[in-house]
């Protein structure tokens, strides 16, 4: 009776243990399947962005506080190697008043991603956009001298680049400063900045002072649709004076707000070929592709309604178009690795691009909300999808 009684314990046990273990290698199964069915055979899922280009550039992405906590920071942490605050370094934003500077947002990225050992780049010290509007106004609100414009300009650089000195290893010195028009003789957009100064001569004095805060830091001129013929020619004449004018200049921010024809790949070549022939080199600092278009203009006769296009969101026809637009830029930014020192996206998934409260960025660049800037249509236009998942882009991006 003790003797059957042992047997029978010693039989359930070792059903109990073939059942847990038919039970783990199940999950095993689950989870192996899990995380393999984001990748495409001979792929190796553990590696991230940053990791397939370790031997090309940093890969970087723009974040907000939003993205330092949580899903978002995994994300971050595994696939990017340098980060761009979206909009905390701002003028406006960090500087709202000529004492206050808000220091606690930029602080949380800059200590984020010290501590990750993510590199930083500084976004950015002179824009016409988010700018600090007391600047333009001298003591009793009259229309500030250029002087005194100059000497605020002076002591914002001095004091933002200076304080995360050593910290940013690259800066945008100045942001979006030529014109956008076909008309080939106004080089400059007429900002603020260049009405005051009666001319460029702001863009000098800035690179000037932010290599005064921080003489190691890389110092880039930045600007969008930076690959269409006559912005580009233009970007070029700016790029020839400062470096005549000695300005402290390293290289030339390509902003890569793209579209899924746009730009070319001869476009992307020629703007490549035309910056590194002057000894500068070049990142990619806002890159994204959506997936919208301009409307067809209306045929004569019709209402625009009549012509409207319903929006079908992320096709297959849109994916394939968008794989194959991310896929001949890579091939060509790879084939120019030696001028090229960053890429970053611009924001980090689907979920949430800047674009997509602006119509999906109808009209390119950082006009992209121009005709429609509270129009809410999303752009797809990232490497990650809405459930922050890789998508086929992310795959031909990596796969060389
Ligand atoms: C955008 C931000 O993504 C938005 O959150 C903000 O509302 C407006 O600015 N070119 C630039 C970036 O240089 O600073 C812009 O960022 C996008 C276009």
């Amino acid at each position: 009776m003790e003797l059957s009684n042992t047997a029978t314990k010693a039989c359930r046990g070792m059903l109990v243990f073939a059942f847990t273990l038919i039970v783990l290698s199940f999950v095993r199964c689950a989870y192996k399947h899990q995380v393999t069915s984001l990748a495409t055979p001979g792929i190796n899922p553990d590696k991230g962005l940053k990791d397939y280009y370790k031997n090309y550039f940093p890969m970087g992405v723009a974040v907000s506080m939003a993205s330092l906590h949580g899903v978002d920071s995994a994300l971050i942490v595994k696939e990017f190697n340098s980060v761009t605050p979206e909009n905390d370094m701002k003028m406006g934003p960090i500087h709202p008043s000529e004492n206050v500077y808000n220091w606690k947002n930029a602080d949380a990225i800059v200590d984020f991603a010290v501590s990750h050992h993510i590199k930083i780049r500084g976004h950015n010290l002179c824009w016409h956009n988010q700018e600090a509007r007391w600047m333009f106004k001298g003591p009793n609100g009259e229309p500030v001298t250029k002087e005194l414009l100059l000497q605020r300009l002076k002591k914002h650089i001095l004091t933002v680049a200076g304080r995360y000195k050593g910290k940013i290893y690259a800066w945008d010195v100045v942001n979006e400063a030529v014109d956008d028009s076909d008309d080939t003789t106004q080089v400059y957009r007429k900002s603020n900045w260049y009405k005051i100064c009666n001319g460029p001569d702001f863009i000098d004095s800035a690179f000037k002072y932010a290599h005064e805060a921080d003489p190691n830091a890389k110092l880039y001129y930045n600007d969008y649709n930076s690959e269409h013929p006559v912005k580009r020619e233009k970007i070029y004449k700016l790029l020839k004076k400062l470096i005549a004018d000695h300005a402290p200049i390293d290289g030339v921010g390509m902003q890569a707000h793209w579209k899924l024809n746009d730009p070319s790949p001869d476009e992307l070549r020629k703007a490549l070929d035309e910056v590194t022939s002057l000894g500068l080199k070049v990142q990619f600092t806002e890159m994204d592709i959506t997936i919208r278009m301009p409307k067809p203009t209306p045929i004569s006769g019709t209402t625009p309604e009549a012509t409207s296009i319903p929006d079908s969101g992320y096709t297959p026809g849109v994916e394939a178009k968008q794989i194959a637009q991310y896929k001949m830029a890579f091939d060509i930014i790879r084939q120019y690795r030696q001028y090229i020192t960053n890429i970053t996206f611009w924001n980090v998934s689907d979920r949430s691009s800047w674009l997509d409260g602006r119509g999906g960025g109808l009209m390119g660049g950082a006009a992209a909300g121009v005709n429609t800037p509270n129009v809410v249509r999303k752009a797809y236009p990232l490497l990650f999808d809405e459930n922050r998942q890789r998508k086929k882009a992310y795959w031909a991006v990596v796969d060389f």
